[in-house]
């Protein structure tokens, strides 16, 4: 604070004039200076607090600031006939300094309350968020279904809790097939006034789905289903009441037998490798006619036989077939007539998949969230 305040020698204008100048350029030099220290980040806040008392005091004391030794040094001192221009002078000065000093005052408030929040240090360790990661059943899943996509496959999903009627009716299961009974299959209690095709189940597949797409779309349809499903099985180290399936389904005129093969062949290389070999083996379901297990050469032993293939030298892995032309009836209305188009239809396991895939032998490994399993497949 350099600026002090002089005796004027006379009272003339230009006199009062020069000393009110000398005193408006030095307080304009010291603000300037103190707004530069309140941005500057290197000062610590406390420095700051201090430079502005200095300041605040050096001017604006009471009993000695400079505004107080304008009236003074310069007001008292004024002949009778000056006190008036003197007296409006000290006036100009005062409400011009009040008004700087505030708004360095609001500014000092407003960044230092503003700074320890905002402030960023850049030299403090980054947040680590760990990425999650796919796990494995959902890994394959969207394997599977990426697969079909490629091939111009639809996705759709349907809900677990189903109707008998589209579980199983609509599938073309017989009123009494062992799958209807209660030891496979998990229905919603209290339901045994209603008539069986409304009754409430869990879905034990993915195949209502095909019944729901068809009802949706008109052929012809392509379309896969990733979707979970359930059974009133016990757990043990192959099965689980909860678990997996990717359904598919293709409608269209000229659909052949030779179109699933084709098609399973071509997803069957994509997921396991394009060394492996498949062979469609004959058998049952009650929505596909002929209908087909689809095995693949052991991709551990290359077709010698070893334990994972029960020395077989294949591996079981999806259901499979033409869809039933008992089952184009139930959806005859949107255009699925068993006269004028044909179709496949095929059903996997996801979980079993999975653990094929990866050798894993114990499908509960899946649902216990054990870190140390997951993370080996992130
Ligand atoms: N839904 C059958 C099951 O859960 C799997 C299946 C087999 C689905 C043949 C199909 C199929 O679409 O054509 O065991």
């Amino acid at each position: 604070m350099a600026y002090t305040v002089r005796k004027l020698e006379n009272f003339s204008d230009e006199s009062i004039g020069a000393a009110c100048n000398e005193a408006v350029n030095a307080f304009a030099e010291e603000v300037s200076v103190i707004r530069d220290l309140l941005k500057s980040s290197d000062v610590s806040i406390a420095k700051k607090n201090e430079a502005l008392k200095a300041f605040r005091d050096w001017w604006f004391a009471r009993k000695t600031g400079i505004l107080t030794q304008f009236n003074d040094t310069w007001l008292k001192a004024a002949p009778a006939d000056r006190k008036r221009a003197m007296g409006r002078a000290v006036n100009e000065l005062r409400t011009q300094f009040e008004m700087e000093g505030e708004k360095l005052e609001e500014k000092h408030a407003s960044l230092s309350s503003s700074l320890p929040a905002d402030r960023l240090d850049v030299t403090l360790p980054g947040i680590h968020r760990p990425l999650g990661a796919e796990h494995p059943v959902l890994k394959t899943m969207n394997e599977i279904v990426g697969v079909f996509r490629a091939m111009g496959y639809s996705v759709a999903d349907g809900p677990e809790i189903e109707t008998d009627y589209l579980n199983f009716e609509a599938l073309n299961f017989p009123p009494n097939h062992p799958a209807r009974d209660t030891q496979d299959t998990l229905f919603v209690a209290g339901q045994e006034k209603k008539p069986q095709r409304d009754r409430l189940l869990l879905r034990t597949h993915t195949s209502p789905v095909q019944i729901r797409a068809m009802l949706a779309t008109p052929p012809p349809i392509r379309v896969v289903v990733p979707g979970k499903v359930h059974r009133a099985d016990t757990a043990d180290a192959t099965h689980s009441p909860i678990f997996h399936q990717v359904e598919g389904l293709a409608v269209d005129t000229n659909i052949t037998f030779c179109d699933l093969k084709g098609t399973l062949d071509h997803a069957m290389k994509s997921l396991f490798g394009s060394n492996v070999k498949t062979r469609f083996y004959p058998s049952f379901f009650p929505f596909t006619e002929p209908s087909a297990d689809v095995q693949i050469t052991c991709f551990k032993c290359g077709g010698k036989g070893c334990r994972l293939c029960k020395m077989s030298g294949w591996i079981e892995l999806l259901g499979c077939g033409m869809v039933d032309p008992n089952v184009f009836k139930f959806v005859e209305g949107n255009g699925y007539d068993a006269g004028k188009v044909s179709g496949f239809a095929f059903g996997m396991g996801v979980e079993r998949i999975t653990m094929l895939k990866y050798g894993i032998d114990d499908i509960q490994l899946f649902y216990q969230g054990d870190v140390r399993f997951l993370e080996q497949f992130a």
